[in-house]
């Protein structure tokens, strides 16, 4: 018998506020043209003020929790992929768990910035596959609008705020690429390449909690080619080729990756679910809601095979392959 992590249901969260390109034009030296041009985003969501990753994080669970018809108290485990936490500890996880009713759940965080959501999502696997929980929410939530530098024209731009969440189930399957569930994973880092994207501050450092920065240009070389790299490693590992994909689900960080992963993996743009227009970069939020989004646009169904991949700090990146 073969176990297999099922997602039963989907669901996401943004704040209410949302923040059209031109906003910027008044803060940095930019235009709308230029991002929707270089970037493909034409808006993105900012939280309010007081709005916390927890509380959109919350938001989340419970769409994806309704959209399952599971009750948050058959939850085993809460794994939060974020970098934008509500204190340094205890984990947003944790606030989660007491948001949300979720009393039988242990609950961590996983931070691998925007590649965390496919962290998350393997070491739920994991969990599943080893017998320690057997329904597990699987959240990825930031509130990256709280670390930008709004004077850097070329990161304050590009990021969002937002949450996305899944449940997984343990099931039985046969063992073969026909199953539905996660069918392989592939996680990778290099942290040589911290210089590329990081956050100037954190705790054992200035004490404070830090600016992002970027040299997007490198970013970029990377991205293309380790995205579709880790996209056929995961596909390999579980037997399937680039022609069995119905969906690639990609980190939504800019729109000219995106279309360059999707060549590199030979798969056709109507079969990739794009919302960076409409969100930005929400770093580990994007993947869940691509998700959620691509469901409620009708584009994802049940038996289709999905591949998200990301990369992000670290850096780190990686890939899931999974049958919706
Ligand atoms: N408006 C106008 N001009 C700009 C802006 C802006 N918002 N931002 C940068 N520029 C300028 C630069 O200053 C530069 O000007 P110069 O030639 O006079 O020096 C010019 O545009 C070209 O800059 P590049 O950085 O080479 O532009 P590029 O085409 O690479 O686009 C971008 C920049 C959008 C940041 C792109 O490199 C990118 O998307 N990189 C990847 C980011 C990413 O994927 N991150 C993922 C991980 S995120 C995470 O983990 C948190």
């Amino acid at each position: 018998m073969t176990i297999r992590a099922v997602v039963r249901g989907v669901g996401h969260y943004l704040p209410s506020r949302v923040v059209p390109n031109a906003e910027f034009e008044a803060l940095v030296d930019t235009s709308d043209d230029w991002i929707r041009a270089r970037t493909g985003i034409e808006r993105r969501h900012f939280a309010a003020e007081g709005e916390t990753t927890s509380d959109m994080a919350a938001r989340a669970a419970e769409a994806a929790l309704a959209d399952a018809g599971i009750a948050a108290d058959s939850i085993d485990a809460i794994l939060l992929a974020t970098s934008t936490p509500d204190l340094t500890f205890p984990a947003a996880a944790t606030m989660v768990q007491r948001k949300i009713g979720a009393s039988r759940a242990f609950a961590f965080d996983v931070q691998a910035v925007c590649a965390g959501f496919v962290f998350a999502l393997a070491n739920a696997d994991a969990l599943i596959l080893s017998g320690q929980a057997r329904r597990i929410l699987v959240i990825g939530a930031e509130t990256f609008s709280r670390i930008l530098d709004f004077t850097d024209r070329g990161t304050c731009v590009l990021f969002g705020d937002g949450a996305g969440a899944l449940v997984l189930e343990a099931a039985e399957g046969t063992g073969t690429p026909a199953d539905r569930g996660i069918l392989a994973t592939d996680l990778n880092t290099d942290g040589t390449h911290q210089d590329l994207l990081y956050v100037d501050g954190g705790v054992s450092t200035t004490g404070t909690s830090g600016q992002l920065r970027m040299q997007g240009n490198q970013v970029f070389r990377h991205a293309v080619e380790k995205l579709a790299a880790t996209g056929h490693a995961a596909l390999d590992r579980a037997q399937l080729t680039s022609a069995d994909v119905d969906w690639i689900v990609p980190h939504q960080a800019n729109l000219r990756i995106i279309a360059a992963t999707a060549q590199r993996m030979q798969v056709p743009m109507e079969k990739v679910v794009v919302t960076v227009q409409d969100h930005g970069n929400t770093s580990a939020a994007s993947i869940p809601l691509a998700l959620s989004v691509g469901k409620a646009r009708g584009q994802i169904h049940e038996g289709d095979l999905l591949v998200t991949e990301a990369i992000g700090g670290g850096l780190s990146w990686g890939a899931v392959v999974l049958r919706w």
